[in-house]
């Protein structure tokens, strides 16, 4: 059975986590949703440690999502915008991905056919965050994930935001359906 990651960097039980649940509900495969809020997650320790051991000597529930984010056979990252940038909570998670970018030794090329979802929900409507989402695409790569899309979820202070907005809810049956297809 295909296995799917969905990763929820919100705090609150709001729309990321709304749009986390949607997304597990409407896969038919095993979903794994991790709750950044649930989750122990430590820094990285720049010790270069994973460059002589190949992997991070930090042994926490980030050192088991990213092995299993390199096993599955596709991911979603679900994440509010804060001050026009990730959550420094998605960033430590992401930073963590450093213990599998090792220039020195062979790295695989990032696969086409594993791709990832990449979803902001923010408050404002008129600002343009595909570059920050570009960026996350990049760093998802350094995990191997060769295709990604982004959906914007705009206007979602209220944390009820997404559970009434039609269009946003079709953006995501597509991005479901692009990533799993
Ligand atoms: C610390 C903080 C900073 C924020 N900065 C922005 C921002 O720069 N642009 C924006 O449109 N919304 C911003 N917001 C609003 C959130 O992105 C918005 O409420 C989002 O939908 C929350 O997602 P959630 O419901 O999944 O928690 C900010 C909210 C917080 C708490």
């Amino acid at each position: 059975m295909a296995k799917y990651i969905v990763i929820n960097g919100s705090t609150r039980k709001g729309n990321s986590y709304a749009i986390a649940n949607f997304i597990k509900e409407k896969i038919d495969g095993d979903v794994e949703i991790f709750n950044i809020k649930d989750k122990e997650i430590g820094f990285c320790q720049a010790d270069n440690a994973c460059k002589a051991k190949d992997e991070c000597i930090v042994q926490d529930d980030a050192y088991d999502l990213i092995n299993d984010l390199e096993e599955c056979d596709g991911a979603f990252i679900i994440t509010p915008i804060f001050f026009g940038r990730l959550p420094g909570m998605v960033d430590a998670l992401i930073d963590r991905f450093y213990s599998k970018f090792n220039p020195a030794k062979e790295m695989k090329a990032p696969d086409e056919s594993k791709k990832i979802g990449i979803v902001f929900s923010y408050g404002g409507g008129e600002a343009d965050y595909t570059p920050v989402a570009e960026h996350v695409a990049f760093e998802f790569g350094v995990l191997r994930f060769g295709a990604h899309k982004n959906v914007m979820c705009s206007e979602n202070n209220d944390p009820k935001g997404f559970e009434s907005k039609d269009d946003q809810q079709s953006q995501i049956n597509e991005l479901i359906s692009w990533v799993c297809e």
